[in-house]
């Protein structure tokens, strides 16, 4: 039997006592091109900050509007101490309100269903889907009902991907982001998509480590299924290009160069952007191709739905990737879409919920295979889900020490100084 070499202990690191740390001290002196000291992902206290500073101030995905297609269809969502319903109006807007009443503060609607008006479960009093109070018993003549309407909450439908906002004052670089992602989903009609499927996955970690997981694909050997139609190229430039790689890299500029002709043949975009730090809505967008059929995720690259999205007329049309930040990123394929939100539940543990689009006239067991349509994500999303965990696991561990990014997680770093910037700005910390 091979003995194996004994390894001589690695010295215990100096660590600091950073729970006397103050928050301002640990922003200041986080090393950029590092991932964050321990307390970032471990402290009660600087979650419930992230909360505040972030999922109640940023601009953060929530549904698809494909999840609500009829007026009086609604959803509810957590975030934090709040809950907000998300609902289509009678116009057919997502409008989206507080979930407390304005009477004595009762929870109104609860998880998602159809509603004809809002009837709050304690003292009916009754709102309409505008928001309006409608009917209150038992009140004084001078009572007057359009000072108690819904408190709204800001929203915005991008192309069906719906976004909300807590703050009083939303950030309003929202409306330029939206202006340059907008020409680019605009073909494939996610408004009027429907859902196939929807998965929540608990994760053990903390909602920034399923966050930078995403922002990088250092880690794609651990993606079988994946990466035999996704490129695991994201983020190389050519000079990142290893040898192992290099053949993988040669299909990749072949397959794009096609992909720029069936594009370019239907009259749409294939720009790509990259603003993911130096803005509240920092976001990314990107046109790739596929590997092997070119068409969707599935092994061999084949398409997974037989009908379409929207207005688009060629399965090969590329995987339209776009993150934003702080929570979601999008893969938008020729014949369905993925749409991924995560969540903070606690300070270790967030949710990742997936959500799968295809054409409204799709019909499972005709146009496709509901196993066959999830297949990929959902085993990639297990395998993210391990990496989240162990990593959980690791920066809690008291001799983690924040370690040096490669050159192919610029995302990551992207991700992590956009928060930081974030927090800086909540917490004014002046010369940081
Ligand atoms: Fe809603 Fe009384 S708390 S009607
Ligand atoms: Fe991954």
């Amino acid at each position: 039997m091979t003995q194996l070499a004994a390894q001589p202990p690695s010295p215990a690191p100096a660590r600091e006592r950073v729970p006397t740390a103050s928050l301002a001290e640990l922003l200041r002196r986080r090393k950029t091109g590092h991932s964050l000291e321990s307390t970032f992902y471990t402290d009660d206290e600087l979650h419930d900050l992230d909360v505040d500073a972030v999922f109640t101030r940023q601009w953060i995905f929530v549904a698809a509007a494909a999840e609500i297609p009829e007026a009086g269809d609604y959803l509810t969502v957590d975030v934090g101490a709040y809950s907000v319903i998300v609902v289509r109006d009678d116009d057919e807007q997502v409008v989206a309100y507080h979930n407390v009443c304005r009477h004595r503060g009762s929870r109104l609607l609860e998880d998602r269903g159809f509603v004809g008006n809002i009837v709050c479960p304690y003292h009916r009093w009754t709102y309409d889907l505008e928001g309006s109070l409608l009917h209150a018993e038992a009140q004084p003549k001078d009572f007057d009902k359009s000072c108690f309407s819904l408190r709204t909450v800001n929203v915005r439908n991008l192309s069906g991907l719906v976004f909300v906002c807590l703050a009083a004052e939303a950030p309003e670089d929202f409306d330029r982001v939206a202006e340059l992602v907008e020409p680019h989903l605009r073909p494939y009609q996610l408004d009027k998509a429907k859902v196939a499927a929807q998965h929540d996955m608990e994760e053990r970690g903390n909602w920034k480590l399923v966050m930078e997981n995403n922002r990088e694909c250092y880690h794609c050997d651990g993606h079988p299924e994946l990466v035999t139609a996704y490129f695991p190229l994201f983020a190389y430039d050519e000079e990142d290009i290893s040898p192992r790689l290099r053949p993988t890299f040669e299909r990749y500029k072949k397959a794009e160069a096609a992909l720029e002709v069936v594009r370019r043949a239907q009259g749409v975009p294939m720009a790509s952007y990259r603003d993911l730090s130096d803005r509240p809505v920092g976001f990314q967008l990107t046109h790739m191709p596929l590997d092997g059929e070119g068409k969707s995720f599935s092994a061999g690259g084949g398409a997974v739905c037989a009908k379409l999205l929207g207005e688009v007329k060629e399965a090969a049309f590329g995987d339209l990737s776009i993150h934003l930040q702080p929570n979601s990123w999008f893969h938008v394929l020729g014949d369905h879409a993925v749409v991924f939100s995560v969540m903070p539940t606690s300070t270790t543990t967030s949710v990742l919920r997936t959500t799968w689009l295809v054409h409204p006239d799709a019909q499972e067991g005709v146009d496709y295979d509901l196993e066959s349509l999830c297949a990929v994500w959902k085993a990639t999303n297990v395998q993210d889900r391990d990496l989240v965990a162990a990593t959980q696991r690791g920066v809690a561990d008291p001799s983690y020490v924040p370690g040096p990014y490669s050159m192919v997680e610029d995302d990551v770093e992207a991700f992590v100084s956009w928060y930081v910037a974030r927090m800086r700005e909540h917490l004014a910390v002046a010369g940081a």
